[in-house]
């Protein structure tokens, strides 16, 4: 399939799973609207329809809490309503929207960033309405991971749940899982064996059998772990005074760290000021990265909120810090040498979600060794941004030969490239439309020198 061909079916995917103000992650698996996913579908959508962009963004702030809190998941409709909203029943908040339901948790904050992609798209005029409009929004998110989620004011965020994460079964919060929160019931249902049963409903385990996602086990702690935020009604410090479960994380931090920046861009262009106090967070977080910096194993690591101690599983997250733009060219060095190792992540496909010598690595195992668009996308805007322009375009290369020859999967492995998971996926198209683009426009720059 050539490159214009692939741009047409990626297009055609969106909007196949356009709900005209909202857009499914894949119609055959995930019936809500998802929040990452959303920001990437818009980073794709701004190239060509980025009025419809817009409003993909305005569908996500629709769910937005009067404190801030942006939902991982927003629930459209009957069908979802069964499947999610009765789990999450966001009305037990006062906080959350009335009109809308929702989750209690939020995902990767990657919307200042769609935000300001879209923003590139358009005219001054355009863009300085797209800014004003969606500057007090973000402002109010950001505002809220840096009160309600950073209780002793020291600059990294913490999460509760590892759906926050957006990488849902990833060593070390699954570590952390077993760890911490194993109640009777579920030691029952381990002893009793009954999992097997239950095993047969599982809706996400339908495309690519139980063994490839998360286990039965580990998701009913997930979802003991929402019944206890929802007791909790979702506020932070009471959640934090009871649990042993929560985590400063590297892959989400770092997203925050460079969303700030951005978010100080767009208040920049608008002629306004990230409030002082604010702004005195956003630099504490950037120093508070660099101890999250193992010495020894040369690596940068998630660590438990309440011991302090450095989660030592690897995982792709330790090349985020360079998408957070805040640590210096030496560190980025030895980051780029980590993620060139054939032994660990610089695969066939890369970059694996954990790496290949990691005991939880398996090709097809969901956030435990498979390849996605997103987190290549994500790392290819750091290694950029620290001057790695060819290494980038491999990874950009290797991406669009994965889904070339795989289609618009969920996820790929990393050995041969297979895709596996939900077909037709979202935000792989929308990232495969911003990749293509992307590509076109840097041939455009270099033809012109
Ligand atoms: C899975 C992924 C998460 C994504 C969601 C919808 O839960 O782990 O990152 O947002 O599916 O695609």
């Amino acid at each position: 399939m050539n490159r214009e061909d692939l741009l047409k079916q990626a297009k055609e995917i969106l909007a196949k799973n356009d709900h005209g103000t909202w857009t499914q992650p894949a119609m055959d698996m995930y019936a809500n609207q998802w929040l990452w996913d959303s920001c990437f579908v818009a980073i794709g959508l701004a190239h060509y329809k980025p009025t419809r962009a817009i409003r993909e963004l305005r569908s996500i702030f629709a769910g937005q809490w009067q404190n801030g809190m942006v939902p991982h998941q927003i629930f459209h409709g009957e069908h979802s309503y069964r499947n999610g909203a009765r789990v999450w029943r966001s009305e037990v908040s006062p906080l959350s929207p009335p009109t809308v339901a929702t989750s209690g948790i939020t995902q990767p904050p990657v919307l200042a960033e769609a935000v300001w992609r879209i923003g590139k798209q358009l005219t001054p005029l355009q863009r300085d309405r797209l800014y004003k409009e969606f500057y007090p929004k973000l402002l109010a998110y950001h505002r809220w991971l840096y009160t309600e989620r950073n209780p002793r004011r020291e600059g990294l965020v913490v999460l509760v749940h590892p759906w926050e994460t957006g990488m849902d079964d990833t060593p070390p919060w699954i570590e952390e899982l077993r760890y911490h929160h194993t109640p009777l019931w579920i030691e029952l249902v381990d002893k009793l064996q009954v999992e097997k049963i239950i095993d047969f409903t599982r809706q996400d385990a339908q495309m690519g059998g139980v063994h490839e996602r998360i286990s039965t086990l580990d998701a009913l702690r997930l979802y003991d772990i929402v019944r206890r935020l929802r007791r909790k009604k979702y506020v932070t410090n009471q959640i934090l005074r009871h649990s042993m479960f929560c985590i400063e994380d590297l892959f989400f931090n770092c997203i925050l760290i460079r969303n700030n920046q951005i978010l100080e861009e767009i208040a920049q262009s608008i002629r306004r000021r990230v409030p002082t106090d604010l702004r005195v967070q956003f630099a504490k977080a950037a120093v508070a990265l660099e101890d999250l910096w193992h010495e020894e194993d040369a690596q940068y690591y998630s660590r438990n909120f309440n011991t302090g101690e450095p989660l030592r599983d690897s995982t792709l997250a330790t090349f985020l810090p360079l998408y957070s733009r805040s640590i210096d060219k030496m560190r980025a060095a030895e980051l780029v040498k980590r993620l060139q190792k054939k032994r660990e992540y610089w695969l066939p496909y890369p970059v694996p979600s954990v790496p290949k010598n990691s005991k939880y690595f398996g090709d097809h195992h969901y956030w435990s060794g498979p390849t996605w668009l997103n987190t290549n996308w994500l790392i290819m805007d750091g290694l950029r941004a620290y001057g790695y322009n060819e290494l980038a375009q491999e990874v950009c290369e290797k991406s669009i030969d994965m889904v070339t020859t795989s289609g618009f999967r969920e996820y790929f492995s990393p050995l041969d490239g297979r895709g596996a998971g939900a077909t037709n996926f979202s935000w792989t198209a929308a990232l495969i439309i911003d990749m293509l683009s992307d590509k076109k426009k840097r041939r455009r720059r270099s033809a012109q020198k």
